[in-house]
């Protein structure tokens, strides 16, 4: 909590520390209702000045020693969050030790209690909540810790590296390790608790031995394997493709019910949300599945690309994530379908991503600027980055890229380091001169691309004039071109691809079919073209812009059934079915055969991947719709999808029904991805048909009641929530409850499904299901499921006329602000989009954004994003 106005932190004050850490050594005591840590740091001078200045939040100083000798009030100054030390020489010893209160640490930053556990969370500042210490990613320590706690209550005791001792004494369990790995102090942690274990092992490229061990509370050792599967697969893959081994003897993953984020890459002991990891058939879907199966490889991917070589500084922030999210998704390209992951990632950024660029929070991939780095975990820092180091892997080619990936990993081991040491050894590996390709990085905002395409018959040549720009966003005004690679085909009458070929060969990549396009305008033609095709832009999503493209309904069908390129294909469909649902909402929509045709050679094409057919036959969220709108009214975007999908369940309801039977066969449950490409088509035809007719209602009853496998069983319990009629989902809401009330990661899904219902999910409900014994506020899980899902999912409800929906979601803000500001401030985002509803909407969400404001003291989280979105 503050008094005074929180500063922004500048990229451009960075000065590098005065003092190094060599050495940490940590004695943490782990004492009922308070913590006392003890710290000895060998200090060493390395930069200018001879201040040291700790950082430390909410802690209680007990002692300071300089080289042994016990320090006053008069020795240092003791600021806000801060310690600071002058005049110091070129070597010393400081021992602090502190009293800290896990039991009171509802933040979840610093070491807490989840259940009848202790963890920590250090990234990015949390360490700070544990000792005084340089809580800055360029200060990198070798540290020693050794762990005491009452030996019944706590018999696992776990730190980064290797073990070293273990001993008991008089009921306390004392134990040692050691990271020979130096690191900075955020990717430290610790646990204590009652924990069982499951062990694997894994033999490295190099034939080293490591042992892999996954540790959760008794009651889900059954829901390990699938983790561990993942893991194994991932130390593989990284080694495969980047040339990376994992560099410890052990490696260790922790289960934790109460967390901020997904999971964190600490070094060698990795901490998930236990939704982001735990899973087994009966209790976890498939998209479930698929989650952990990419968290697991993000977390163990950091290993390189985060740990070994890390941050100098938090603005840096995406060189990790950015990256790492890249090799994330080959890696769960290469493990399942790759357009399919496409398809799904570029869909997300487009939706979410696009919205946060759009509005008041809108920053650069390198930001210049923040008040909260918390706030500052972003789809842009994340999924944006990732999109710019893509687009690097298609400039340079798969063997380009590896090149430069492998002089950066051995250029920079060990150290904190910077976007640009990242983008130089990019360049340096392929001599190339990517100054204007830097340019992503630092500016906000989603380019927008108009293109003009003619052809002139009678000379066989086609021209393609593009034309780019980027809006302002706060703070940007007047931005540069940038570097866009457009990845195009053109698509001959007969279906099949035929060559491009441009008269500027210097601005066009053979392998991977790329144009670049690098001015404000840019003019490029074919030759050679002896029938106008239909041209396939940014084919595979190959950058993350807006395109203003207008192709025929005829066109679109046609690539919807015939463009090579599968994600072009699927958005084909998209942009059709966004003209059908805008049509609807002014009441004159009616399905034509073409369409009909259209989607029935989609449904009825066996030869394609299931998965892969189902993205193609879903409407676009009601997000997405939204998104592509300057203004919108969701209340009207809802009933025109809804028309939408019933003329298309009416039209096509045979096929749905006859698909549905095809692929309804018992089969023992595998989270393989052909079991899930069929599982997932089945649902979607479950779905339509069961908004078509009764037949599929008592389908989905009978599949609920029957299902062994919760991919199967939620499926049809959405279906009944938003098709039966009220009674008949509320008992099948119930019945699922009975079930599953001992299980709380299931319970999640149950709240997230009826409170995230644009059917069921009104201010009332979602008011009953806080009052309900399976909510929790301090559960971040708990808070997601319940207004997390109503306020993004369930938009006709959160946006009701009346307010209440926001006046809820600004409640929920204000109430967590006090006890978890990273949760309150991102929950807090819908309301940020106040300045895209239609009017009457829009004051009201500002009124609630200005209710925050005015609601007493805020914390830094809540304050930044506040103020932001109200100028
Ligand atoms: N580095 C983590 C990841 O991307 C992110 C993370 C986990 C995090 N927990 C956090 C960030 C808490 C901020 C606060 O894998
Ligand atoms: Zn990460």
């Amino acid at each position: 909590m503050r008094d005074a106005q929180p500063k922004a932190i500048q990229l451009a004050d960075y000065q590098a520390p005065a003092y190094e850490v060599t050495d940490t050594h940590l004695k943490f005591e782990l004492n009922d209702g308070y913590t006392q840590v003890h710290s000895v740091l060998t200090l060493k001078q390395v930069g200018d000045g001879n201040e040291l200045v700790l950082n430390g939040q909410d802690l209680e100083l007990l002692s300071i020693r300089l080289d042994g000798n016990e320090l006053t009030t008069d020795d240092y100054v003791l600021g806000d969050e801060t310690l600071t030390l002058s005049g110091l020489g070129a070597s010393h010893t400081l021992e602090i030790s502190t009293q800290i209160y896990p039991e009171k640490n509802t933040a979840l930053e610093g070491l807490y209690r989840s259940g009848g556990m202790y963890c920590t969370q250090c990234e990015a500042e949390g360490f700070r909540r544990i000792t005084y210490y340089p809580d800055r990613p360029d200060v990198m320590s070798v540290f020693t810790t050794e762990i005491i706690a009452d030996a019944e209550q706590f018999p696992v005791l776990l730190s980064n590296g290797n073990p070293v001792s273990e001993k008991t004494e008089d009921g306390k369990k004392h134990v040692v390790w050691h990271d020979p790995h130096k690191k900075p102090a955020y990717l430290f942690a610790l646990v204590a608790g009652d924990l069982q274990v499951r062990d694997d092992h894994f033999t490295t490229c190099s034939g080293r031995e490591v042992l892999l061990r996954i540790f959760v509370e008794p009651q889900n050792v059954d829901k390990t394997e699938y983790a561990l599967d993942a893991l194994k697969r991932s130390m593989r893959w990284d080694e495969e493709v980047y040339g990376r081994e994992y560099d410890l003897d052990i490696f260790m993953i922790v289960a934790v019910d109460d967390f901020n984020m997904g999971a964190m890459e600490n070094k060698g002991l990795n901490i998930f949300n236990s939704s982001c990891v735990l899973a087994n058939p009966a209790t976890a879907t498939d998209a479930a599945y698929q989650r952990i199966e990419a968290i697991v490889a993000h977390e163990y991917f950091h290993n390189w690309s985060g740990n070994r070589v890390t941050c100098r500084d938090w603005f840096q922030l995406s060189l990790k994530e950015g990256f790492t999210v890249f090799r994330d998704a080959c890696f769960s390209a290469d493990m399942n379908s790759s357009t399919v992951k496409r398809i799904e990632d570029a869909s997300m950024l487009r939706t979410v991503q696009f919205a946060e660029d759009g509005g008041p929070m809108a920053h650069p991939v390198q930001p210049d600027s923040y008040i909260e780095i918390s706030n500052f975990y972003t789809v842009t820092i994340y999924e944006k980055g990732a999109e710019i180091v893509r687009m690097l892997h298609k400039i340079l080619g798969a063997e380009g890229f590896r090149k430069g990936s492998d002089l950066y990993f051995e250029r920079h081991d060990g150290q904190a380091v910077t976007i640009n040491d990242f983008v130089q050894a990019m360049e340096d590996a392929n001599g190339v001169d990517l100054s204007q390709f830097r340019l992503w990085y630092k500016q906000s905002g989603t380019p927008v691309v108009e293109v003009l395409t003619q052809y002139d018959h009678a000379a066989e040549r086609l021209t393609i004039n593009l034309r780019q720009s980027t809006p302002d966003t706060p703070g940007q005004t007047n931005k540069k071109p940038l570097w866009i690679p457009v990845q195009l085909g053109f698509i001959a009458h007969s279906g099949e691809d035929i060559e491009v070929r441009p008269d500027q060969p210097d601005f066009w990549t053979e392998e991977s079919q790329v144009l670049h396009f690098r001015e404000a305008e840019q003019t490029f033609s074919f030759g050679g073209v002896i029938e106008e095709p239909v041209v396939s832009l940014f084919r595979d999503f190959s950058a993350p812009v807006r395109i203003n493209y207008q192709h025929s309904q005829s066109a679109l069908r046609f690539m919807l059934q015939h463009d090579s390129d599968g994600f072009n294909r699927w958005d084909a469909g998209q942009q059709l079915m966004l003209h059908w649902i805008e049509l609807a909402e002014k009441g004159r929509f009616k399905l034509v055969k073409e369409d009909i045709a259209a989607l029935h050679s989609v449904i009825s094409d066996e030869s394609l991947d299931p998965a892969m057919v189902a993205y193609l036959l879903a409407l676009p969220s009601e997000a997405y719709i939204a998104e592509t709108r300057k203004s919108y009214d969701p209340v009207a975007i809802h009933n025109g999808r809804e028309q939408v999908l019933s003329e298309v369940a009416e039209a096509l309801i045979e096929d749905f029904k006859a698909c549905y039977e095809r692929l309804n066969v018992p089969a023992e449950y595998q989270p393989a991805p052909a079991d899930m490409a069929r599982r997932s088509l089945k649902n979607l035809a479950l779905s339509y048909w069961a908004r078509a007719s009764s037949d599929g209602i008592e389908a989905a009853k009978a599949q609920f009641k029957s299902a062994d496998n919760m991919t199967d069983q939620m499926a049809a319990l959405r279906v009944l929530v938003t098709c039966a009629d009220q009674a008949e989902a509320q008992e099948a809401l119930n019945a699922f409850y009975e079930q599953w009330k001992h299980d709380s990661l299931v319970v999640n899904q149950w709240l997230t499904v009826q409170c995230g219902s644009s059917r069921l999910g009104s201010p009332d409900h979602i008011e009953k299901m806080l009052e309900h014994e399976a909510f929790d506020w301090r559960n971040p899980n708990k808070v997601r499921s319940v207004i997390g899902a109503f306020a993004n999912q369930a938009l006709c409800h959160f946006h009701s006329e009346n307010g209440r929906g926001y006046r809820l979601l600004a409640d929920a803000v204000i109430r967590l602000n006090a006890s978890n500001p990273q949760i309150a401030s991102r929950l807090l985002t819908p309301l940020t989009r106040w300045k895209r509803l239609v009017p009457s909407q829009s004051h009201l969400m500002k009124a609630e954004l200005q209710r925050i404001m005015d609601s007493g003291s805020l914390s830094k989280d809540v304050y930044e994003v506040v103020s932001k979105s109200l100028v």
